[in-house]
């Protein structure tokens, strides 16, 4: 090999201190570097996600065992902002942000390659996202690979998400739920809101037009409601919204109930308690992951309404 100067001072275009400092490291990182030990890495853009970046987050997804379709990403990306890491032009990484008014945003679908773990991928997408959000308050549901990432950007832990699916059992209780077709967005909104503390037009409007409302009603107003769409490996319940326990069981079974023999997962928040019951309706413990906050609001004021199932674990 050259010398390292001379090698720089035959390279055209860049100054001579650059390619002397390009030279050397490349030179050092040549002959000394030990085999098999991770290189830091530096050359890597962060640009907005587009359409034709798609194809890269789904393989991705898959690459890390989740089950999210084509459309199920499209939903997300639809409602949201991302970021990608190009490395040597390839997708190497992605993260996004979905906005619930100016308050409040979820961080979703941040995923490193699995070859270029460990090399900073992850805190640059981080840092790309938490700017692009700016000073709302920021949530998520963290894997156990996404935590330490996380509490580095002032992420708290506030609970756990338990995710049950399977086939669903045979089920005879009545339900005074049903089939909502064209049911007021406004008073979804309004429940939801109520429940979650951020209002999320966007999101219940894009809900609604993939899947089903079931509802229960008081007059002419809905009182609480599941929404039940095609999700993964089959189709998921949520969110659902009820004022207790004994209304969002009647939301879940009348769903069930239609949906014997099907392939079904619902998301739960831990305290909502519903995990025992729902392993008799043939929804099994199947993972979960950590509810995080930059502004964990201890004491949230309970409403009349409270989330009994998520909309999934990206959106919340
Ligand atoms: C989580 C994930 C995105 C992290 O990406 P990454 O490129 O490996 O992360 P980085 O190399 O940028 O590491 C970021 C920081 O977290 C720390 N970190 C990352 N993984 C860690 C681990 N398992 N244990 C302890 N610290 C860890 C690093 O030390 C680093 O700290 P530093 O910047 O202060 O040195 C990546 O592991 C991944 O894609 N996992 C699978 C998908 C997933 O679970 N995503 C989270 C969804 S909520």
């Amino acid at each position: 090999m050259p010398h390292p100067v001379e090698q720089a001072e035959n390279r055209a275009g860049i100054s001579v201190l650059e390619a002397t400092a390009k030279t050397y490291y490349e030179f050092f990182v040549s002959e000394w570097w030990p085999d098999g030990l991770e290189l830091p890495v530096t050359d890597i853009d962060y640009v907005p996600f587009e359409a034709e970046h798609g194809d890269d987050l789904l393989r991705l997804s898959r690459q890390v065992g989740w089950p999210h379709t084509g459309e199920d990403l499209s939903l997300i990306t639809g409602l949201s902002e991302g970021i990608v890491a190009l490395s040597e032009g390839k997708v190497a990484g992605t993260a996004f942000i979905t906005r619930f008014g100016p308050a409040h945003c979820a961080c979703n679908l941040i995923i490193v390659d699995e070859t270029m773990r460990g090399r900073g991928l992850g805190r640059g997408l981080m840092n790309a996202i938490m700017t692009l959000a700016g000073a709302c308050e920021k949530r998520l549901v963290a894997t156990q690979d996404g935590l330490p990432l996380y509490r580095k950007f002032g992420f708290r832990e506030t609970g756990r998400i338990l995710q049950q699916q399977g086939l669903a059992a045979e089920t005879a209780s009545e339900s005074a739920a049903r089939w909502v077709d064209n049911p007021q967005l406004n008073n979804l909104v309004a429940l939801d809101h109520a429940a979650c503390g951020a209002p999320r037009a966007e999101l219940i409007a894009s809900l609604m037009k993939t899947g089903r409302v079931a509802a229960l009603e008081n007059g002419s107003r809905i009182e609480g409601f599941a929404i039940l769409r095609p999700f993964g490996r089959g189709d998921l319940i949520g969110p659902v919204v009820a004022s207790g326990t004994e209304s969002a069981k009647a939301l879940i079974d009348f769903i069930l109930a239609q949906y014997t023999g099907r392939f079904v997962r619902i998301d739960c928040p831990e305290t909502c308690g519903l995990a025992t019951w729902l392993e008799s309706r043939g929804l099994m413990p199947a993972g979960g992951g950590i509810t995080m906050s930059t502004a964990p609001q201890i004491g949230r004021s309970r409403t009349e309404a409270q989330t009994f199932a998520l909309a999934n674990q990206a959106l919340g």
